[in-house]
């Protein structure tokens, strides 16, 4: 629900892991700063990704393109034609309203068969681009969007996702240039370089994480729609003709990458692309179950031959790849597996975000922890000394230095130890340690497990693979 999503949103800033951009300035719209333990998670699941991606496919490589892409791309991958939503703006307002968005958040107020009925109407407008019969629509149900009375609408106009700038100082058309709204397109025109240079046999893949940039026009929805934000993409260029065959098996490896992070599986679910994309022919999303509901996260995509051939035919180079094994010439298929890396970390925060009552009849307590697969934490272990003498800052620093160059460790003497656990618990540290007068005498410490929140005593010399056990 909103309230729990919000109870998330205050956590992530409280804790940096998220700030509003510019946030001195009042902020910008969805755009966000990740914090000093946010980077450290963000950076995790893209390495958790990579790793899977790359190093445990034997036939995936990675590449990293720029940002920056010739602008004559975009004409062939039909993203200046293509890639826009039908807005409209309230001319009082002045604000801007996606018109799929502006009609669904309606439908949800309307009993169910009727809210249905709307949506199927507006698609059936959408899909004919009739952009006066959407408007019509609007304004027959009396959409105000929580604005009572009745709304000065604009036309229904496309209005274009891309961000566009100047490349050089020569202000004309021709040195115009976008910010990339999906980095697949960096690898689609590395195809032969890495197909060459690599000596690569089909099928493989090529995989690469980076920035997109589209000029969303948003609801409050936090990191879940922003305007600049990380894609981890992953071509997978085949045979013609197997595409269904390796569609399902990409459905089925990146549902199980998903489920490997040890998440409640009742929380994902498949949902097939109705309306496909004006490059696939078939697509589907990987959803999860936000506090806001279910919402995409991932989309698997079989993208045919439509950006090689479109790559080929406006660059007159040609894009193909002979097949020693079938003794053939052909421009490959390609399977896309594509999911928002800040989305990922919005799932992974909504997943291990959780309030818990600890209260005994003598005592009310509560605690907020952040269940996070520990391979993904951003600090593993925290260390305490009891006390800020008697030798024991010494020994937790000899821990420290042992386990430091390893993994992320963090290490604390203010406060009592139980105020440290609890601040550690709210960042998703899975191990703390303490350092107290028995270590001296026998060299064991207090493991506590942030989950379960029990101790254990452990030889301190066992601590670092302890901890290393647990998050490779
Ligand atoms: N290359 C295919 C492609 O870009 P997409 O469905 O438009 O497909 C893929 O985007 C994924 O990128 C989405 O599933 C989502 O996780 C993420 N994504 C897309 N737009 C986003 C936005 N505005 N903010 C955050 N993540 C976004």
């Amino acid at each position: 629900d909103q309230n729990t999503f919000q109870a998330i949103i205050s956590h992530c800033k409280e804790y940096g892991f998220i700030f509003q951009s510019s946030e001195i300035y009042d902020g910008l719209s969805a755009v966000y700063d990740y914090g000093q333990n946010g980077a450290q998670l963000k950076k995790n699941i893209r390495d958790y990704w990579w790793k899977s991606m790359t190093q445990l496919h034997d036939n995936i490589v990675g590449i990293d393109a720029a940002i920056f892409m010739h602008p004559t791309t975009w004409k062939a991958s039909g993203h200046v034609d293509n890639f826009s939503d039908p807005m409209i703006d309230n001319k009082d307002s002045k604000k801007r309203y996606r018109v799929d968005h502006l009609i669904e958040a309606y439908a949800a107020t309307l009993p169910e068969e009727q809210g249905k009925a709307l949506v199927a109407t507006m698609e059936q407008l959408e899909a004919a681009q009739d952009y006066a019969g959407l408007k019509a629509l609007i304004e027959e149900n009396k959409i105000a969007c929580s604005v009572s009375g009745t709304v000065n609408w604009t036309d229904v106009r496309q209005f274009n996702l891309m961000f566009s700038t100047q490349l050089g100082s020569v202000t004309d058309e021709a040195s115009e240039i976008y910010l990339r709204p999906e980095t697949a397109q960096g690898i689609f025109v590395n195809f032969l370089n890495v197909q060459k240079t690599g000596r690569m046999k089909i099928p493989f893949g090529i995989a690469q994480v980076g920035k997109a940039f589209r000029n969303e026009i948003v609801a409050r929805q936090f990191i879940f729609r922003m305007r600049e934000f990380e894609q981890m993409e992953m071509q997978f260029f085949i045979r013609p003709g197997s595409q269904k065959e390796w569609y399902e098996k990409w459905k089925e490896t990146r549902m199980q990458w998903h489920l490997s992070l040890g998440i409640d599986p009742a929380k994902y679910r498949f949902k097939n692309h109705v309306k496909l994309a004006h490059y696939a022919d078939a697509a589907v999303d990987i959803e999860f179950e936000f506090p806001i509901g279910f919402k995409e996260v991932e989309g698997i995509h079989s993208r045919t031959d439509f950006d090689l051939k479109q790559h080929q035919e406006y660059s007159k180079k040609k894009i193909q790849y002979f097949d020693t094994e079938i003794n053939q010439n052909y421009v490959p298929y390609v399977i896309e597996t594509s999911i928002g890396l800040d989305r990922m970390f919005l799932l992974v925060i909504c997943a291990a975000y959780a309030e818990e009552d600890l209260s005994t009849p003598e005592k009310q307590d509560s605690r907020v922890v952040l269940r996070l697969p520990a391979k993904l934490a951003p600090t593993k272990l925290a260390i305490f000394p009891l006390t800020k003498k008697d030798g024991l800052p010494e020994l937790a620093q000899q821990l420290m230095d042992e386990c430091k160059q390893h993994f992320y460790c963090f290490y604390e003497e203010k406060d009592a130890i139980g105020k440290r656990y609890r601040r550690q618990d709210a960042v998703g540290t899975p191990f703390c340690v303490t350092i107290d007068h028995q270590t001296k005498e026998d060299g064991t410490v207090t493991i506590r497990h942030r989950d379960t929140m029990e101790q254990e005593r452990v030889p301190m010399s066992e601590v670092r693979n302890l901890v290393l056990n647990k998050i490779l």
